[in-house]
């Protein structure tokens, strides 16, 4: 306790408003290296739950709830509404490049609540949609009734061989079990058949969305790789990043930020501080404050590959 008083007195220096920067910025330094450090234990399996739990100050249950993969990855569930509220579509030139125009099937791979689907649909595509969560269909069967939405996952997708000419995956490869998905998608693809891959970024070259993500880290941070490669039975993969705004209100910003999963995996009390930290900063940026609707700038960043006949 000692040690850790002198360390916070250094960090503190001559405190005032540098000293609390100063603070923050530590504080997310560790936040951010708690994560790697768990996260390097569980993948070596040098770790139970209980024992980060424990190291932690927090139940088996919380530790597991916040940190691991595949309790972040279902929690989208517990926030489906605020997903479907929040959340940005996709740019249509993104979807005209990752869909090729000779396709006439479409699967939508961990389609969440349509998102992408909707889009796929208004071009006249037949398009199944496959999404894990129950809460998700829900609200996805609701606002694209006319697409055939079916549950299963990545890892054992409820089709046929060879059924659909394209598969796309906004916003989820990076939860997939990539060895299991890869053979899947391969066997559901007409020969020839295309994967597209698409992650929205938000572009933090803008000053407040900085400012807003130095919020978001201050707890947690979750690194997505949103360029990966593809490999084999798949050929050489082909890069597009489309720069887009999406205008927004702001409680639909406060429902972005609150369908992260990490954000619905945190402990309450941290949940309700991010968003009120989140709630501070819309109302005290230059660039926000007194401001109806907002513009989010998005880099939106798109794999293709198509399957080696
Ligand atoms: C960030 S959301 C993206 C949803 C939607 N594609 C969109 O663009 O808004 C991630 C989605 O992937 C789904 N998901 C997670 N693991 C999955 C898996 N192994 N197979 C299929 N879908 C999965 C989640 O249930 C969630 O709906």
């Amino acid at each position: 306790m000692l040690r850790s008083m002198k360390i916070v007195e250094e960090i503190e220096g001559s405190g005032g408003l540098g000293g609390v920067a100063r603070m923050t910025e530590v504080i997310a330094a560790l936040e951010y290296r708690r994560t790697e450090l768990i996260e390097q234990l569980r993948s070596q399996r040098l770790a139970s739950w209980e024992e980060i739990g424990q190291a932690c100050g927090m139940t088996r249950q919380g530790a597991s709830r916040r940190w691991s993969r595949q309790a972040q990855a279902t929690s989208f569930g517990d926030a489906a509404a605020a997903y479907r509220r929040g959340r940005p579509p996709y740019p249509e030139s993104a979807v005209d490049w990752l869909v090729p125009g000779t396709a006439r099937s479409v699967l939508d791979l961990g389609a969440g609540t349509g998102k992408l689907t909707q889009l796929l649909v208004a071009r006249g595509l037949d398009v199944i949609a496959v999404e894990p969560l129950a809460p998700m269909r829900e609200e996805l069967i609701a606002a694209v009734p006319q697409a055939d939405v079916r549950d299963g996952s990545a890892e054992a997708i409820p089709l046929e061989d060879g059924a659909v000419d394209a598969v796309v995956v906004a916003q989820a490869w990076h939860w997939f079990d990539a060895a299991k998905a890869l053979p899947e998608i391969a066997r559901v693809l007409t020969p020839g058949g295309t994967l597209g891959l698409v992650w929205n970024v938000r572009d933090h070259s803008v000053p407040w969305v900085a400012e807003l993500d130095r919020v978001l880290h201050r707890h947690t941070r979750v690194e997505i790789d949103s360029s990966p490669s593809i490999g084999t039975p798949f050929r050489e993969v082909e890069r597009l990043d489309v720069r887009w705004e999406h205008a927004l209100t702001r409680a639909e910003l406060l429902d972005l930020v609150a369908s992260r999963s990490y954000v619905i995996t945190m402990p309450a009390a941290d949940r309700d501080e991010l968003m009120h930290q989140v709630g501070e900063l819309l109302d005290s940026h230059l660039d926000l404050r007194g401001r109806k609707k907002l513009t989010m700038p998005y880099l939106t960043r798109c794999t293709r590959a198509q399957l080696a006949s």
